[in-house]
């Protein structure tokens, strides 16, 4: 099941090291960066900004803004860069983000996303896509969802990722928008009906294996987010499940399988937390779950804290796990 599964865009949390520890645990899904701003990308160090390693590819770098020429040039540094897809977001209900008037506010000004989209595409081969809600606020209808893709694919847009959820734009944290309005996958599915030749990708909430494939039944991908980076182990036993000639790996055989990688960021002057912070979840409900946790938070800080600080880790957990 080559790139029907995808992984979320998570700001603060998809960063280029997490991304790099996924790719251990699924070799084929599509993986999101954080949201990053055309502003931040046009103005600041774009090196920097959109630095990945090549063992993310399929990588995505998810872009937030509304203004054009900015998205363009955003996509025309994604793709000299390597990026194989450039993705729009349509999603992100925080304050901040709707006072540079881009996320979920833009589901309401689907011509502004269709010019973004028609700039961006000018400037790469790469597919340009959108990851939106299936509503906002009180526009929360099928026929609401359906008219905003419809610009879309009129404009040339192929993939999109629905959260199934709407955001309410006034009144909810950011939090509370991944968890209070309530999922409804069957407008999605719905959606794919409609458009059956558009590639629809289906968000949120999906947490085990049977779910998964369930909706795969309907849509053409998932995109998974909070289990994957809270319970990161379940990628591999996803990859395990549909692809069984993979060899589930060891817990403790991605740790060592990081271990070069580790090294290589500290020698280039980032400091450890930065990396180990991704992998605390990798036991989650094994024997030394805990011990692993307590293991890396209360060591990764330290001052010249190096790759010994995984190996000791290690140790503190038995090893059948
Ligand atoms: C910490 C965090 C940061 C997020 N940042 C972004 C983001 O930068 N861009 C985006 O489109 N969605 C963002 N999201 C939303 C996720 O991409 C996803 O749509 C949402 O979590 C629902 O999927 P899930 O139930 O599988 O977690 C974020 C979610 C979390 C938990």
């Amino acid at each position: 099941m080559k790139n029907k599964v995808n992984i979320a865009p998570m700001m603060d949390w998809t960063d280029r090291h997490c991304r790099y520890f996924m790719r251990l645990l699924h070799p084929s899904a599509f993986l999101y960066t954080e949201m990053i701003t055309a502003a931040a990308i046009h103005h600041g160090d774009a090196g920097r900004l959109l630095r990945y390693n090549d063992i993310e590819h399929p990588v995505a770098l998810q872009v937030g803004g509304s203004e054009p020429q900015w998205m363009a040039s955003a996509a025309r540094k994604a793709d000299e860069i390597g990026y194989d897809e450039i993705n729009i977001n349509v999603g992100c209900p925080s304050d901040r983000v709707q006072s540079g008037q881009f996320g979920a506010c833009l589901m309401a000004r689907p011509e502004t996303v269709a010019e973004c989209f028609k700039a961006m595409q000018a400037e790469t081969a790469k597919p340009v896509t959108v990851k939106t809600r299936i509503g906002i606020d009180d526009k929360d209808s099928d026929e609401f969802l359906q008219a905003f893709v419809e610009q879309l694919a009129d404009a040339g847009c192929r993939k999109f990722i629905v959260h199934a959820r709407i955001a309410m734009l006034d009144g909810l944290s950011p939090k509370e928008n991944r968890t209070v309005p309530p999922l409804n996958y069957k407008r999605v599915y719905w959606l794919k009906s409609v458009f059956p030749e558009l590639e629809i990708v289906i968000n949120g909430g999906l947490t085990d294996i049977l779910q998964v494939e369930d909706a795969l039944q309907h849509v053409d991908g998932v995109m998974i987010g909070r289990r994957a980076y809270q319970q990161p182990y379940f990628l591999a036993e996803l990859h395990h499940h549909f692809n069984p000639d993979w060899p589930l790996p060891e817990r403790r055989d991605v740790v060592l399988a990081m271990l070069p990688y580790v090294a290589s960021v500290l020698a280039d002057g980032e400091p450890l937390h930065r990396i180990t912070r991704h992998l605390l979840g990798l036991f989650a409900g094994q024997p030394g779950a805990r011990a692993w946790r307590r293991a890396i938070s209360e060591h990764s800080h330290r001052p010249g804290a190096g790759t010994d600080v995984l190996e000791n880790a290690l140790n503190a957990i038995p090893i059948a796990a």
